[in-house]
């Protein structure tokens, strides 16, 4: 984005400058220089800015950030995660038709999948991710349309064997959706293992201050939408001048139809200030993400090794049952979030909260500062005892997410909470 600069100092006159952060444009709506030219726009809304609804430049040059991370062949900002997750798969789903999700995923998008998709009229079939192939192939319907897994589930810490469901939805011929929010991809790039499409709740490790809730959505390109099993990408879209998706926008089909179709409809956009935020946050994400590793091991080893802990969630430990998974899809590290069941059940689990002193309790995760959480009676309360052991979740299970203070600091709160208890 270019300025001109007008010099206040005699003799020097800088050209072109451009600002050295990106802008702020704090503009609903673009000006255009005729009637004609709005109409052009409205032919073909790719060709330049309508409305902030669908677009605007701040929130465009974090979607351009954020898809060059992923890889993929274009990226929609929304107002959260959950809006994320919601329109990725509203843009494939409609009344009628059912998708299967791994049953450990975070707990609000349990909540969106089993009873408000399912109050439109969408079924989400919830599989144990872990379970044989055979099992998972089991639970497709005829009207399966796609395929979603967290990759580091929130905050059960499992890791989603992406190739594996990668395989079994092509198989059968939809997309699979996954959720990257805790790996980001300094951590995991899931196109790479055979994803489709991409979601995030930015609100975590990419924002990373808690300043700002956001989410967006990242499509691979790769999905092909014209096997007869998604007529909304190859039939004439009624409400878009009858655009027929797959032929206009070829590749890129699925996430223009999310921004002209679904964003437009919702919208659930990001504000320019919001998007603002979110590429601070992006812009120390590696060096950020390589510290959290670096401070969540050494962490989930002195849990390990207590004898207050039953056992602790950490794919990134030798001896957990997600190792293997984890060196595959996590080869750097595995995040900063630790789960562990501490011993003497939801009781002691709260006292021993309550005793910590540098970590605070708090409704967010994968933030720069230390924090902790009692999943069963905040982010899982509203499951039932068996969707709770299905999500991984036991009355003692305390999520910790380790942050970027001095790692000895954090140790020293945490022995001085065990020995409160
Ligand atoms: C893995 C995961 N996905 C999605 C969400 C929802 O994101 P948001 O709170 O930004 O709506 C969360 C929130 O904690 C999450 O942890």
């Amino acid at each position: 984005m270019k300025i001109e600069t007008k010099c206040l100092h005699a003799g020097y006159t800088p050209k072109n400058t451009e600002p050295r952060v990106v802008p702020i444009v704090q503009s609903t709506t673009y000006v255009y220089d005729s009637t004609d030219d709005v109409a052009a726009v409205f032919d073909d809304p790719t060709k330049s800015l309508i409305y902030s609804r669908f677009e605007n430049p701040t929130v465009m040059a974090v979607e351009e950030k954020i898809n060059a991370l992923e890889g993929g062949i274009g990226a929609m900002c929304t107002s959260s995660g959950q809006a994320a997750s919601l329109l990725s798969l509203l843009n494939i789903l409609q009344a009628g038709d059912s998708f299967i999700s791994a049953a450990t995923i975070y707990g609000g998008t349990i909540n969106l999948f089993a009873y408000t998709l399912k109050k439109l009229g969408i079924e989400c079939i919830f599989v144990d991710a872990d379970a044989p192939e055979d099992e998972i192939r089991a639970a497709f319907k005829p009207n399966t349309k796609a395929v979603f897994g967290e990759t580091l589930a929130n905050p059960a810490l499992s890791v989603f064997d992406i190739e594996k469901f990668a395989k079994i939805a092509h198989e059968n011929g939809v997309p699979l959706i996954i959720d990257n929010t805790f790996p980001t991809p300094i951590l995991c790039r899931p196109f790479e293992h055979g994803a489709d499409i991409i979601v995030h709740s930015t609100t975590k490790y990419m924002d990373g201050h808690a300043v700002q809730g956001g989410g967006v959505i990242v499509d691979s390109g790769n999905f092909d939408w014209t096997s007869g099993k998604f007529p909304e990408f190859t039939e004439p879209d009624e409400s878009y001048h009858g655009t027929i998706y797959t032929k206009t926008y070829g590749k890129a089909a699925y996430i223009i139809k999310a921004r002209m179709q679904l964003m437009r409809d919702f919208g659930c956009y990001p504000s320019a200030q919001s998007a603002f935020y979110l590429n601070l946050g992006l812009e120390t994400l590696p060096i950020r993400m390589k510290q959290y590793c670096e401070n969540a091991k050494i962490v989930s080893e002195f849990l390990e090794a207590n004898d207050k802990v039953e056992s602790v969630n950490y794919p990134g430990l030798k001896g957990s049952k997600y190792h293997d998974l984890a060196q595959k899809y996590l080869p750097d590290g595995c995040a900063g979030v630790i789960s562990f069941v501490i011993k003497g059940g939801r009781s002691t689990a709260v006292k021993f909260m309550d005793s910590l002193k540098l970590a605070s309790n708090e409704v967010h995760v994968a933030d720069i500062r230390t924090c902790v959480l009692h999943p069963a009676s905040a982010t899982h309360r509203q499951l039932t005892d068996e969707q709770l052991v299905a999500a991984g979740i036991n009355g003692g299970l305390i999520r910790l997410s380790v942050g970027l203070e001095n790692v000895e600091d954090i140790l020293d709160d945490l022995k001085q909470a065990f020995a409160a208890i």
